[in-house]
C-alpha cells in the first residue's frame, strides 16, 4: 500500500457525524494553519439521485468550469453523468478520467480553432455555436461536427446573467443560421440555451423549450436531423435548495412540446452539483479595533478581522459570481457582539470578504466556516501575494462508501482503518473503538487514487 498525504485521503465516517464536527476535529489537531475545504461526497450523490428522480428524461452533463476538483469529477463520472467542457484543457481533464467522448459536449459558442481540432482528434463531436463566423471556423476545423445552436432566453433575474454574451436571437438570427449551416454542409443536431446561472425564475425554462421546439421545425425544414435539446444550467445549488419546482416546469414543458419525439434531452448543471458539497474553513490571524462614528456600531468601536482566505482566493466568488457569504464562528469568546468586518490576507484594500456583520468577539487563531462554497470558487482562485489556495479534504459516510467503492477504481487495499475519534482529542486506539457509543464515530482513511 502506498503512503499518501492526509489531504489526499477520503475520510469514511461511521456513526453520527457532521461537517462542522469534522472541521473541528481537523483544526483541533493543532497543525492546520491554511484554509481548507471539507467536501462531503454524500451531497453530490444525493443530488445526483434527486436529479434522476425529478428530471428522469434529462441527462445531466456537469459543467466542469464550475469546479474542476478531480474528486468531484471522478464521482460524477462514476455515477454516469456527462460533462460540459469549455476548452481543450477541460476536455483533456475529462477524457483523462476515462470518460468516453460521447459523454462530452463542447459547450462554448466561441471556440479557438486549435481547440476544435483537438476535440476532433479525441472524438468530441458535439459542440455549440451561435454565430456565422463560428460556423465557418467549424467547417474548416471539423466539418463532421454535430452542431447545437445556442439561443438566448434569459430569466427575468439571475445571479450571473449570460445572455449578454452568448446565444443568438431565436426569432431573428437562429432561422438564418440554421439555413446557413445547411448551405455549408454542416449538420445541426439540436438547440441549447442557458437561462442564466443562479436563475431566479423557473418559468423561463418553459419559454426557452417552446422557442427550441419552433427551431426544431425550422431546422428540419432546412434539412437537419434535429434530435438533441440542451437545457443548459441555472439550477439552484445551495444547501436545502431543491429542483422540484423547476423540474415540474421542465417536465410539463417537455410533455407539451416534445412528447412522443425521439429527442435526447440533456442539461449542463454546474452549481447544482458543486455548491453545497464544499464547506470552507478559514482562520483569523489578525484583528484591529478601530473607532467608528456609525451609531449602529454601539460602543463606538468596529473590529476588523483578517482571515487566511480572501477575494483573490476562494472569495473571488463575491466579485465574479455575485455570491454573498455568511461566516459561522467556531470558537467565539465571552462578550457582547460588535459590528465587525472580515478581510482577506492580501495587501489590497479591495480584499474585503464581509464589510459589516455583527459578531461575538473572535480570538486570533479562531476559525470561521462558510457553507455552500463549492461553485465558482476554487477554479478561479489565485495565490496572489503568496497565500496558498485551500486544499480539499473529503469525507464520505460509510454506508455510501460501500456503494461508491464499487464504482470507483479503488480496491479494499486502498484504505486503512484510522484511529478512533471522539471529539476534540484523538485518543490512542482502544478496544472501545468499535463499541456503539452515542457521540462516537470511527474514521477510516482511504487513499484517493483519483487525485
Ligand atoms: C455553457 C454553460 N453551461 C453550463 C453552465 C453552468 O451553469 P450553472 O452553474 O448555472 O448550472 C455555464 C455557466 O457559466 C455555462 O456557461
Amino acid at each position: 500500500m502506498k503512503v499518501v498525504e492526509e489531504e489526499q485521503r477520503i475520510r469514511v465516517m461511521e456513526g453520527p457525524w457532521t461537517t462542522e464536527g469534522v472541521i473541528r476535529e481537523i483544526i483541533e489537531e493543532g497543525t492546520q494553519e491554511d484554509p481548507f475545504y471539507l467536501m462531503d461526497l454524500g451531497e453530490v450523490v444525493a443530488r445526483y439521485h434527486q436529479w434522476k428522480e425529478l428530471l428522469p428524461r434529462v441527462e445531466p452533463f456537469y459543467a466542469v468550469k464550475c469546479n474542476d476538483d478531480k474528486l468531484l469529477l471522478s464521482t460524477l463520472a462514476a455515477l454516469g453523468t456527462g460533462f460540459d467542457c469549455a476548452s481543450k484543457a477541460e476536455i483533456e481533464l475529462i477524457t483523462g478520467l476515462g470518460v468516453r467522448p460521447e459523454r462530452i459536449i463542447f459547450a462554448n459558442p466561441a471556440k479557438l480553432a486549435s481547440h476544435i481540432r483537438y476535440a476532433s482528434t479525441v472524438g468530441v463531436d458535439l459542440m455549440t455555436f451561435d454565430s456565422e463566423t463560428e460556423l465557418v471556423k467549424i467547417k474548416q476545423a471539423m466539418p463532421h461536427a454535430q452542431l447545437v445552436i445556442r439561443i438566448r432566453c434569459d430569466a427575468t433575474s439571475a445571479q450571473c446573467p449570460l445572455g449578454i454574451k452568448f446565444g443568438c436571437d431565436p426569432l431573428t438570427e437562429a432561422p438564418r443560421l440554421l439555413k446557413l449551416a445547411a448551405v455549408h454542409g454542416l449538420q445541426v443536431v439540436g438547440v441549447s440555451f442557458h437561462v442564466g446561472s443562479g436563475a431566479r425564475e423557473t418559468g423561463v425554462y418553459a419559454r426557452a423549450i417552446q422557442l427550441a421546439r419552433a427551431l426544431f421545425g425550422l431546422g428540419a425544414a432546412a434539412g437537419h436531423r434535429m434530435r438533441l435539446l440542451d437545457l443548459g444550467g441555472g439550477f439552484p445549488g445551495h444547501a436545502g435548495s431543491c429542483i422540484r419546482e423547476v423540474a415540474q416546469v421542465i417536465n410539463a414543458s417537455l410533455d407539451a412540446n416534445f412528447s412522443g419525439c425521439e429527442v435526447r434531452v440533456i442539461a449542463e448543471p454546474g452549481r447544482y452539483f458543486a455548491a453545497a458539497a464544499y464547506t470552507l474553513a478559514a482562520m483569523i490571524h489578525a484583528k484591529r479595533e478601530i473607532p467608528t462614528q456609525n451609531e449602529e456600531d454601539g460602543d463606538g468601536l468596529h473590529t476588523m478581522y483578517f482571515i487566511n482566505d480572501g477575494v483573490y482566493g476562494s472569495f473571488n466568488c463575491l466579485l465574479y459570481d455575485h455570491q454573498t457569504v455568511v461566516p459561522i464562528p467556531l470558537q467565539s469568546e465571552e462578550g457582547a457582539s460588535r459590528m465587525s468586518s472580515l478581510w482577506g490576507p492580501t495587501c489590497d484594500g479591495l480584499d474585503c470578504v464581509v464589510p459589516r456583520i455583527r459578531l461575538p468577539p473572535q480570538p486570533i487563531g479562531g476559525w470561521l466556516i462558510f457553507r455552500d462554497m463549492g461553485a465558482y470558487t476554487l477554479p478561479v482562485a489565485s495565490p496572489f501575494n503568496g497565500f496558498p489556495l485551500p486544499k480539499v479534504r473529503a469525507v464520505v459516510d460509510r454506508r455510501l462508501w460501500s456503494v461508491l467503492k464499487e464504482l470507483w477504481p479503488l480496491t479494499e487495499d486502498h484504505f486503512v482503518v484510522g484511529e478512533r475519534v471522539t471529539g476534540p482529542q484523538t485518543p490512542p486506539p482502544s478496544p472501545l473503538a468499535s463499541s456503539p457509543t452515542e457521540s462516537l464515530h470511527r474514521t477510516v482513511f482511504v487513499e484517493c487514487a483519483l487525485k
